[in-house]
């Protein structure tokens, strides 16, 4: 199982660094081998000494080594703390901040002639799920446009659009249809987001061809977080 953090624009450098040191505490005491990520803001990377089934990734990264991208992060920023994990495509990215699939595609190449691990983030918005699932796999698919499903180093997230950050949850019946119809197309692990929180971990987790979760509010408390990886393991 695949247990993964995105702290989005939370937590500072200090709070993110005893975070990661209560994780690394927890997940070295357990016999597991579920693979912990955690995403922290860009301000808060470093050089972290963990346990082999933590990594470190980026939120966001721009596809160059370095240059003239005010504002953004390139590779060479990322190298420098030993990170080859990142975040790409996730919908605040896409809706929020407005980046377009080719921009999207772009990064996801560019870090794949890296060997980054790349968690790439796909989901619709409500108004395309109340359309049926024809339209939210349409959707879904278009979002895959460019991209190597062959990759050997992809994972790919879940994460409907209308169930981040909102309190709704898919109904295990909506994550468990698309996960099967994204699954006839995609050999790579796939994980579900979308308020996921202590109470509903197992369920989800249950969920034939789910892989792992991608939880965002509920993982920026640690000991939240460490309870679902402890549901994971006993799984
Ligand atoms: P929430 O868990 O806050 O709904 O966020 C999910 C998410 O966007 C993770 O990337």
């Amino acid at each position: 199982m695949i247990i993964a953090a995105n702290f989005k624009t939370n937590h500072t450098r200090k709070s993110t660094k005893e975070y990661i040191e209560t994780l690394d505490k927890y997940v070295s005491s357990l016999k597991n081998d579920d693979s912990v990520l955690v995403f922290p803001p860009s301000t808060a990377l470093d050089k972290f000494n963990l346990t082999e089934n933590i990594s470190i990734g980026v939120q966001n990264a721009y596809p160059v080594e370095k240059g003239s991208f005010t504002g953004e992060i390139g590779l060479e920023q990322i190298e420098e703390f030993k990170i080859d994990t990142t975040l790409i495509g996730h919908s605040e990215r896409r809706h929020v901040l407005g980046e377009s699939q080719d921009e999207v595609r772009e990064k996801y190449t560019f870090f794949k002639s890296k060997g980054f691990q790349i968690v790439y983030c796909i989901g619709e918005p409500k108004e395309v799920r109340e359309q049926g699932i024809e339209a939210v796999m349409a959707y879904n698919f278009s979002q895959l446009e460019g991209i190597d499903l062959e990759y050997e180093n992809l994972i790919i997230a879940y994460e409907p659009v209308w169930a981040i950050g909102t309190g709704l949850t898919a109904s295990n019946e909506q994550i468990e249809e698309t996960l099967a119809l994204l699954k006839n197309k995609i050999k790579s692990p796939i994980l579900y987001g979308g308020s996921v929180k202590v109470a509903n971990t197992k369920e989800i987790l249950e969920i034939k061809n789910c892989d792992g979760i991608l939880v965002g509010t509920a993982s920026w408390d640690v000991d939240a977080f460490c309870q679902m990886i402890e549901i994971a393991d006993n799984i």
